[in-house]
């Protein structure tokens, strides 16, 4: 659904110098994925009309984020009323309602911006919506100024008097403003303040003085902090890691330790899957149902097919596919690889660039050495195959179906379907030569004594 009476403004030209960082603020990482890419997903919720995201000078891995909206650049970061004025060649004839979002708030929820929008369309036909909220630390946010007829002013923290920091009432970032007569404020705002810079904030003042009504929506505190530091980060990763613990338990996954799983944005676990203590989920992991995974699991771009059993310490790399009823076990690393339907792959083993068929059983210690220091090779390991402890199956090679590889064998030729292959030296026996060695040393040793 497109809403025509919608267009979205995201500012995210902001280096974030609190961040001390080489990266722009918003392409930090929370819970898998771009600040930034939370944001425009659920922008992308609304069905706006328009979306544009305001960059700095060199961010083109943030307009590669949220492509295809139409990115423009602010080339000098004046603030945030500056800012939106860099998306007026965009939306200047635009005449619905504008919402602007801080690239740096990417907990929003589509409900929250909702309950703003119904605001702004409501029956006061407000000029501006805030969204405000009470943080426990109201810190450095802007304070909202509340009169009996609404928003009177938002005032920034660096230009705020005593009485005015201690309005427990915050200023999101978050605005919803009428198309129509927005850019006639912004072209009034000035840079006379603490920081010398254009605040978006000031339209609220300038509103009123023309005699609009202003108004707030409050919003959870969870979803509207803002993150300007490390730490801010960690918080609003904490944040975002209960959501995502609540909604597989909601979706009927156990987690026996939820605080201690983690999990990434698109993280999708079936029924019945129970994830032990200590378990990481990186980005693009497909679980299905009745799955166990136990504790100290690091998995990222794989699949796990129902019934399948992994862990304790497997680690599943890109490309893992685990098929239905398989077993991967203990320190057993798979990457590119497919595991077929209750294959066990269960001690000790590197599986990479590989097939392991049907119902195979891998013995501990087994790796497959698909790489020569220049290119990766393929390893085919047929149904039924047993592949004894220790072996090295250097790629390219093909294990038949039902093939049994001898404990110990370095495999560098194709096994044959049913064979028997043994590789490796073979064992010679010197009937009591033991005997004789020792009862030599300890005469040699017993002579050196006396002299
Ligand atoms: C801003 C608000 C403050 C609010 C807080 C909420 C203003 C003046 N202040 O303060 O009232 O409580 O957010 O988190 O708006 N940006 C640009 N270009 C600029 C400056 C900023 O794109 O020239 C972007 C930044 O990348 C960031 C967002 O705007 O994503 C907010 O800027 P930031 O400097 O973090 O504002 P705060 O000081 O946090
Ligand atoms: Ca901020």
């Amino acid at each position: 659904m497109v809403t025509e009476q919608l267009a979205v403004v995201i500012l995210a030209a902001g280096m974030g110098t609190r961040m001390k960082s080489d990266l722009p603020k918003v392409m930090h990482a929370i819970a898998g994925r771009p600040m930034i890419r939370h944001l425009k997903e659920t922008v992308d919720g609304l069905g706006p009309a328009r979306v544009v995201v305001v960059v700095g000078p060199g961010m083109e891995c943030v307009a590669q984020a949220v492509a295809p909206a139409v990115t423009v650049v602010q080339h000098d970061r004046q603030g945030t009323g500056h800012a939106v004025m860099q998306a007026r060649s965009v939306l200047g004839d635009f005449q619905g309602t504008v919402l602007v979002l801080y690239g740096d708030t990417p907990l929003l929820t589509c409900q929250t911006l909702e309950r703003l929008l119904a605001e702004r369309h409501g029956p006061k036909d407000p000029a501006v919506v805030v969204l405000g909220f009470k943080p426990d630390d109201p810190g450095h946010y802007g304070r909202l100024v509340v009169g009996g007829e609404g928003l009177k002013a938002i005032i920034e923290w660096k230009d705020s008097t005593p009485e005015q920091r201690s309005i427990p009432l915050c200023n999101s970032g978050v605005m919803a403003l009428d198309g129509r007569r927005m850019w006639a404020l912004i072209d009034r705002l000035n840079n006379d303040n603490a920081k010398g810079e254009y605040y978006l904030t000031d339209l609220v003042a300038l509103a009123r003085a023309d005699g609009a009504c202003c108004s707030f929506v409050l919003g959870e505190v969870e979803e509207l902090i803002g993150v300007n530091s490390r730490s801010e980060l960690a918080s609003a990763e904490d944040i975002a890691q209960r959501r995502l613990r609540a909604a597989a338990m909601a979706d009927g996954a156990t987690l026996v330790a939820p605080e201690t799983v983690w999990l990434s944005w698109d993280t999708r676990l079936g029924r019945d899957v129970v994830v032990h203590p200590h378990v990481v989920f990186g980005p693009g992991v497909k679980v299905g149902d009745g799955v166990t995974i136990k504790g100290f699991c690091h998995l990222e771009g794989c699949a796990i097919a129902d019934g399948a059993e992994v862990g304790p310490f497997a680690r599943l790399r890109p490309g893992a596919e685990i098929g239905q009823a398989a077993h991967i076990g203990n320190f057993v690393e798979v990457k590119k690889a497919t595991i077929e339907a209750g294959a066990k792959v269960n001690h000790l083993t590197y599986v990479g660039d590989a097939r392991v068929g049907a119902k195979a059983n891998i013995g501990a210690g087994t790796i497959t050495c698909n790489y020569d220091g220049f290119d990766k090779a393929f390893t085919d390991i047929g149904e039924g195959a047993f592949i004894g402890s220790n072996s090295s199956l250097v790629a390219p090679v093909k294990i038949g179906a039902g093939a049994i590889v001898g404990a110990g064998s370095v495999v560098t030729k194709e096994v044959s379907a049913g064979a028997l292959a043994v590789a490796r030296g073979s064992q010679m026996e010197l009937a009591g030569w033991a005997d004789r060695f020792r009862t030599r040393k300890t005469a040699e040793r017993a002579g050196k004594k006396k002299t």
